[in-house]
């Protein structure tokens, strides 16, 4: 177990100039009534008959429910035929919610088109990699560059903004609906002209395509422009150009954006006073879209989590909830969908266990949410969603989901009461930094090896961290990981030249950084930096590589793993680390059979340059071998150990940085009951007990400390 001693004073100075945000700006409560954390969930009014509408309203009060999201998929009802509305259902349930203070978080609409216009415009359908077109019978089959779906969509937005603009209850605008969700990609005619104006804004000229895509390289020089194609199909087993791909998961990311903002700006202007967010994807598996870049165009960040089923159920949401509270550079943030318990679109969809459908809704409070919405309000009884759960079930009122959802409620406005709003995550002394386009590129199927992504790894750093008490931020690469003690850089593929000088600075000016494997090996065009690995930071790490040892059991006698002298081992991929620096300790080496050339051989490697240390690590230890390994990374880093906490809890601490109130969340991560002891008030308990100084935490459970 291990503390880390603070260390104040690294970095801070040399912040890059970053990409204009917006201003921070969260909607505010209705009028006459006091701020509380935001409660609710997806309403969808327009699948019941209006007798339900009283019932909800009525459960919805009781459950301490003041939020609802209202209209996302309603573009058929809104807009029953072109430039025909119906607005007068949607204004009956919009006042019966208000009149009871329950304000509403309305969406624009546009996120499933409806019948009648993809009949008349099938051309605003989108077309996978070989051409096929995305029918209607789902929803976002809407291609993002398409002309006409874009004067369909904001002819909409208009209408929503100008029919809702003085209305009093509406809160704040819910733009489209996870965008990319199901329209990520698109390689439509539309598409390809799309992105051949982008590669002429990002490159300015044909031959700085040429030279970024290296198409000297199987003959695919281009002239002109107008000889960019999207990536479409290119024959089972070939392998498209890496620097082109690169190019289009950002293209993509970006015409998402553009579309994105093209909605926001027509609502903004006619309602500029009211706040816009659109609901991110953010969780340690998926990187539709570039969401950290996305977060400089929402007012207010918000987010739609699913739990991982299983052992890393709390660890995963943890760590996803904290990648977001990085996105919104800690400022609150919002939690517009999670689920009651099970969803539907996994082959088996687990049940939450019982106490888990609280505990998730306040681990993601404790990681800086001040708001808590679910897909959805009450269940579906049609449609391809009628299995996913919500907070009215299909059995009604008299179920244990519904008790659940009115003790959150309740525990909701208990820490609101004690001040909990607007207090924010405490920053941590580690940053584990994550990269969409580190993962985007080492995505591509000609690599060392399918195995390793830089995705898998910052969680594997997360748990270990946290299995050592230490509960770290993860932060997006562009972020202000160079203002921590300690920074993490898990399997981060891509060093920019601009990363390359932070991290060259970060230790130079005293920083203590960890590298692992699969980091720094390519720049931003996914050129490899040369001269060894992980080549623009050989000198900062003090290693060098000269190939890499994949490691696996797809071919019988290769090597499925290596022992390293510490005890962990390394499984699917290993450094051959041919040399270290003159500053340069070994930690740990490998142990194994001589045949495998790696005996012997450098695993884990500390160094010093300028005033800093780094500790390189060599191979992928998994969770387990990290865990084990830290005490010494952090040893030698200088990283003061001394007692830590309680490595069975996740202790997470949301701080009033004017009074000095913490609140402190602590979470059992175990199957059995820990007890503990944490000085100040326990004001919400789940599944736990308060019994003088001393709490009882059982599985699932969880108490939240005031001092
Ligand atoms: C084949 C091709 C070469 C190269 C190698 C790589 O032999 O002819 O161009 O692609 O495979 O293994
Ligand atoms: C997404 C969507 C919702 C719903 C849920 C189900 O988050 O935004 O409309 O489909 O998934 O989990």
């Amino acid at each position: 177990m291990l503390r880390l001693e603070l260390r104040r004073g690294v970095a801070s100075k040399r912040r890059k100039s970053m990409t204009q945000r917006r201003a921070f700006h969260w909607p505010q409560p209705l009028e006459g009534q006091q701020a509380r954390i935001w409660y609710g969930g997806d309403y969808n009014p327009d699948q019941w008959p209006e007798e339900v509408w009283d019932e909800d309203v009525r459960l919805m009060k009781k459950a301490g429910v003041n939020l609802v999201s209202v209209g996302i998929f309603s573009w058929a009802r809104i807009e029953p035929r072109e430039d025909v509305y119906d607005f007068d259902w949607l204004d009956r349930i919009i006042d019966k919610l208000g009149k009871t203070g329950i304000a509403v978080d309305l969406a624009s609409a546009t996120a499933s088109p409806p019948m009648w216009l993809t009949q008349a415009h099938p051309e605003v359908l989108w077309k996978d990699y070989r051409g096929d077109v995305c029918q209607p019978g789902a929803r976002q089959h809407w291609r993002p560059t398409s002309p006409i779906f874009r004067e369909y969509a904001l002819k909409l937005c208009r209408a929503m903004a100008e029919h809702y603009k003085d209305n009093p209850y509406v809160v704040a605008w819910h733009v489209s609906n996870e965008y990319g969700c199901h329209n990520r990609f698109d390689y439509s005619e539309d598409a390809e002209r799309a992105f051949q104006q982008w590669c002429k804004a990002r490159y300015g000229t044909i031959d700085a395509v040429n030279d970024a895509w290296g198409t000297a390289f199987w003959a695919q020089h281009m002239n002109d422009f107008s000889e960019i194609v999207p990536p479409r199909f290119i024959g089972d087993g070939n392998f498209m150009n890496p620097g082109k791909l690169l190019d289009f998961k950002r293209f993509s990311s970006d015409a998402l954006k553009a579309f994105y903002i093209a909605e926001r700006d027509t609502l903004a202007e006619i309602t500029p006073g009211r706040p816009l967010t659109t609901n991110f994807m953010v969780s340690s598996g998926n990187t539709t879209v570039d969401y950290d870049d996305w977060g400089n165009e929402v007012d207010f960040v918000s987010n739609d989590h699913y739990f991982t089923p299983g052992e890393a159920h709390l660890d995963e949401l943890a760590f996803s909830a904290s990648l977001v509270d990085g996105i919104a550079r800690k400022d609150p943030w919002f939690l517009m969908e999670h689920s009651t318990s099970a969803v539907n679109w996994r082959p088996i969809n687990y049940r939450k266990e019982p106490g888990q459908l609280v505990r998730d809704s306040l681990a993601h409070v404790a990681m800086g949410a001040d708001a808590v919405c679910y897909f959805q309000w009450r269940q579906s009884k049609a449609g391809a969603e009628k299995f996913h759960s919500a907070m009215v079930p299909h059995a009604g009122e008299d179920s244990q989901t519904f008790r659940d959802v009115c003790e959150l409620g309740a525990d909701l406005n208990t820490l609101a009461d004690n001040g909990l709003l607007g207090t924010r995550l405490a920053k941590s002394r580690v940053a584990v930094v994550y990269d969409y386009e580190s993962e985007w590129a080492s995505e591509h199927t000609a690599t060392p090896t399918q195995q390793v992504h830089h995705i898998d790894e910052p969680l594997q750093w997360f748990r270990a961290l946290a299995d050592n008490g230490v509960t770290a931020d993860i932060v997006p690469v562009r972020s202000n990981w160079d203002e921590y003690e300690v920074a993490v850089l898990p399997s981060v593929y891509i060093l920019s030249e601009e990363t390359t000088r932070r991290v060259r600075d970060y230790v130079a000016n005293g920083g203590k950084l960890i590298v692992t494997y699969y980091t720094g090996l390519s720049d931003e065009k996914d050129h490899i930096w040369l001269g060894g690995y992980p080549g623009s930071i050989r000198d900062v790490v003090g290693v060098r590589i000269e190939e890499f040892a994949p490691l696996g059991t797809d071919w019988p006698g290769t090597a499925d793993h290596l022992d390293l002298s510490n005890g962990a081992v390394a499984h699917d991929f290993a450094d051959v680390i041919t040399s270290v620096g003159k500053n340069a300790t070994v930690l740990a080496s490998f142990q194994d059979d001589p045949w495998t050339g790696m005996d012997g051989r450098p695993a884990i490697v500390g160094n010093t340059y300028g005033e800093g240390r780094s500790v390189y690590v060599g191979a992928r230890l998994g969770r387990d071998g990290i865990a084990k390994s830290l005490p010494a990374v952090f040893a030698s880093l200088g990283v003061e150990a001394a007692d830590a906490s309680d490595p069975r809890l996740l202790r997470v601490e949301r701080k009033d940085e004017a009074t000095g109130t913490k609140f402190t969340f602590l979470f059992n991560r175990t199957h059995g009951p820990v007890e503990t002891s944490e000085e100040g008030e326990p004001i919400v308990t789940s599944l736990a007990k308060a019994d003088g100084g001393k709490l009882t935490i059982g599985p699932n459970g969880v108490v939240v400390v005031k001092r």
